[in-house]
């Protein structure tokens, strides 16, 4: 059995974690490819919540095999928390795979990413602070400290040498902070964390490709989003990895050829967190019911999500940027009470019309949208079981952002449950 791309197609919070429980159901094992624990992947079941956010939301299926691969930048004390969070809670996190190649976040990481974002002061791209992007910049200046050295610890400390004294420099002499102790984070890394996650650190790459030459299932589990991408999203207002399709070849260790499914998963409409160019973003009154309705506070950092309307073109976009084949749709229950609802199907700007996304970002923050308006359902969808049921308004609105996205759409979410989806059409 090929694998299977799980991809956030807008700015993040699309519902991943919810598809991906889904997904990992039929399953043999669930990778997470990229990010850290900036992602904040929430799947309900039995009416209990888990927010994951370095697990791959497979955990909670006794029998898949998560894989933390080697695109993730791991901060190791939080996922021993992570794991122990929900050791407590009846889950069995004893199959956790962690790639040895994925770099570590150090203590250094998280207070970087808080200085720069505090220097930076208006300008500020609003980081989850977690030290994401710190990690990542380290790991392409070929100075980061990689999961695998947490069992050498000659070369733990020989690494970690080096690099504090230039770190030291940066905190003490640009930003006036303490130097930080080598002896005590070496301590902290290989006495406390290294003997607690040892059992679990191993040959991710291995262990995947084994999986598929035996014909057992694979789901990668992007965090993030196609417009929070490094190098296809709203540059800087991004995170620090490639959370699109492509990423999840580097991230997890295979070649594309391996892939023969990409999910996309859309809000019915958008959200953001943090800085940065929103064509479709609604204020005031409209802001205020979304927000309320679909319970948009960030799950990792509680802030406030900005929403907008649902935006064609940059899905369009993501479709090409992902190869995606079928998309998910969830949270059209949050739509339930409008009267009307928007989709954004073009931009205009300077008397140009733009179906496809812009190639220049600075357009995007000059750019009108321009909405069809659909009349809403105005029926509570929260309940609705197989396809025939959807309320013909809503089963409307969801075959115009299929057509708008040119991919069949094959899931829509109605509630944040496992069960609360329509599936429509088998693959
Ligand atoms: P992720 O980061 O993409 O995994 O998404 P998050 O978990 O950060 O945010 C999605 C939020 O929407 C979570 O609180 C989910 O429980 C919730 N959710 C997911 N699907 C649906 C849905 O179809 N309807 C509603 N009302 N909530 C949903
Ligand atoms: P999931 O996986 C939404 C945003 C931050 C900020 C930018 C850079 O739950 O969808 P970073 O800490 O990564 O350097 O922050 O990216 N961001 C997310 N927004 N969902 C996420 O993850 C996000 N992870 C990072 O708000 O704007
Ligand atoms: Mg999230």
């Amino acid at each position: 059995m090929p694998a299977t791309v799980l991809v956030g197609t807008q700015w993040g919070d699309e519902g991943k974690g919810k598809l991906t429980d889904l997904l990992a159901k039929e399953m043999q094992v669930v990778v997470r490819y990229q990010g850290g624990h900036n992602a904040g992947h929430t799947v309900v079941v039995d009416g209990e919540t888990f927010a994951l956010q370095l697990l791959p939301s497979g955990v909670l299926y006794p029998y898949t095999v998560p894989v933390i691969g080697n695109g993730v930048v791991v901060e190791p004390k939080f996922l021993i928390d992570e794991m122990d969070t929900l050791e407590r809670r009846g889950i069995d996190c004893s199959r956790l795979v962690i790639s040895g190649s994925a770099h570590l976040v150090m203590p250094y990481h998280q207070e970087m990413d808080a200085l720069i974002e505090r220097y930076l002061g208006k300008n500020r791209l609003g980081t989850t602070k977690r030290g994401i992007g710190p990690a990542y910049a380290d790991k392409a200046a070929r100075i980061g400290l990689r999961v695998q050295d947490l069992l050498d610890p000659k070369i733990f400390r020989q690494k970690l040498d080096v690099v504090l004294k230039e770190k030291n420099l940066i905190l003490a002499k640009i930003y006036n902070r303490l130097a930080l102790s080598g002896a005590e984070i070496a301590g902290r890394y290989l006495d406390e964390y290294a003997p607690r996650l040892a059992p679990h650190i191993g040959d991710a790459v291995g262990l995947v490709h084994d999986t598929l030459a035996a014909g057992g299932g694979v789901l990668l589990e992007g965090a993030q989003a196609t417009f929070l991408d490094l190098d296809h999203g709203t540059y800087p207002f991004v995170t620090s990895s490639n959370p699109v399709a492509g990423g999840a070849c580097t991230g997890a260790g295979i070649g594309p050829r391996y892939i023969d499914r990409v999910i996309g998963v859309a809000k019915a409409y958008v959200t953001r967190v943090g800085a940065g160019p929103f064509p479709t973003e609604v204020f005031g009154e409209l802001a205020d019911t979304l927000v309320e309705r679909g319970h948009e506070f960030g799950t990792n950092t509680g802030r406030r999500r900005r929403p907008g309307w649902f935006d064609a073109v940059m899905m369009r976009h993501a479709v090409r940027l992902n190869s995606i084949d079928e998309l998910a749709i969830t949270k059209l229950d949050v739509l339930d009470s409008f009267e009307t609802v928007k989709v954004c199907v073009a931009y205009e700007a300077e008397g140009k019309r733009y179906e496809n996304m812009p190639w220049h970002q600075s357009v995007l923050y000059d750019v009108t949208p321009v909405y069809e308006e659909l009349p809403g359902w105005e029926t509570e969808t929260t309940g609705v079981a197989g396809k025939d049921r959807l309320p013909t308004a809503a089963r409307d609105y969801i075959d115009f952002l299929a057509s708008q996205a040119g991919v069949p759409i094959t899931f829509v979410g109605v509630g944040p449950g496992r069960e609360q989806v329509v599936r429509l059409g088998e693959r």
